[in-house]
C-alpha cells in the first residue's frame, strides 16, 4: 500500500484549503499566473513554510525558483476540496437563514445545487424560493426515499435539527450542513459541519477588545 494513502491530512490543513482556494482565484482574476510561496504568505496570512508544508502533505505543486503555477494550483486545491463535482443539496427550514442560502448563487456556481427546501410552516405551501420548491417536512422521509441526496442543510431551531439530522441520516445523506445552534454528533458515516457565524463575532469583539492580542 502506498504510505500516502494511510496518511490522515489534519483537520487543521484542510480547514486551511478553502482558504488557498480564495486567495488563488482572487489572484487569477487580478492576472497574477505565478508566484512564490513568499508572496503567497504576505497575501494568506500563513508563513511560507507552512504553506509549503501544507501543500506537501498532498504532494507539492511548487517548482524550486518558480513557486506556484496559480492556476495549476488552484485546480488542484478545487479537486482535493471536490470542488466541481455536483453535490445536491436540500435545505430544512425556510426561514431567513434557509432563504439567504438559497438565494446565494455562488453555492449553486460551484456545483452545490438546492433540489429542494422542507418547512412545517404551512405559509410556505406552494412556494418556490430561487425556483427551488418548498415542501412540506411532513414528506422529508418519502422525498429522501426517491431522491438521492448528498448534503442536508439544517436551518431550523435547534428543537428540531436532531431528529431532522436522524431522517437526513436514515435517508442516506452523506453530509450534514448544520446551522442550528447545537453540535450535532456524526453518526454512521455521514459527516457533520456545524457552523456558528456567531464564534466568528464574538472572536471579532474579543480582538476589539484586546488588540494587543491581534
Ligand atoms: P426562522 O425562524 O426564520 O426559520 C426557521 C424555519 O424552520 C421556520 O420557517 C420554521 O417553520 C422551520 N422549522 C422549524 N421546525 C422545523 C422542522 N421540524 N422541519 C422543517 N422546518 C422546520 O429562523 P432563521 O433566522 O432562519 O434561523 C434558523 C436557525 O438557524 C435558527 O436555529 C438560528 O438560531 C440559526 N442560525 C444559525 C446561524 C449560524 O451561524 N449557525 C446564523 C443564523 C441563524
Amino acid at each position: 500500500m502506498n504510505d500516502k494513502s494511510i496518511i490522515k491530512v489534519s483537520d487543521t490543513v484542510i480547514r486551511r484549503l478553502p482558504k488557498y482556494r480564495r486567495c488563488l482565484e482572487e489572484l487569477l482574476n487580478r492576472k497574477v499566473y505565478q508566484i512564490s510561496s513568499q508572496d503567497l504568505s504576505k497575501i494568506i496570512g500563513f508563513t511560507a513554510s507552512q504553506i509549503r508544508q501544507d501543500l506537501n502533505v498532498f504532494g507539492g505543486f511548487g517548482l524550486k525558483g518558480f513557486g506556484y503555477n496559480v492556476q495549476d494550483l488552484y485546480l488542484q486545491i478545487e479537486e482535493i476540496l471536490g470542488i466541481g463535482s455536483v453535490y445536491n443539496t436540500i435545505i430544512i427550514g425556510a426561514g431567513n437563514l434557509g432563504q439567504a442560502i438559497v438565494n446565494y448563487t455562488n453555492f449553486c456556481r460551484t456545483g452545490f445545487l438546492v433540489k429542494a427546501m422542507f418547512d412545517i410552516n404551512p405559509k410556505f405551501k406552494g412556494l418556490r424560493i430561487n425556483d427551488v420548491k418548498v415542501i412540506d417536512a411532513e414528506f422529508l422521509k418519502e422525498y429522501l426515499e426517491h431522491v438521492s441526496i448528498d448534503i442536508g442543510i439544517i436551518c431550523t431551531n435547534k428543537e428540531s435539527a436532531q431528529e431532522i439530522a436522524k431522517i437526513l441520516t436514515e435517508g442516506g445523506v452523506k453530509g450534514i450542513w448544520n446551522f442550528a445552534p447545537v453540535d450535532l454528533a456524526a453518526k454512521e458515516n455521514v459527516i457533520v459541519e456545524n457552523v456558528h457565524l456567531s464564534d466568528s463575532l464574538y472572536t471579532l469583539a474579543y480582538y476589539i477588545n484586546h488588540p494587543q492580542d491581534y
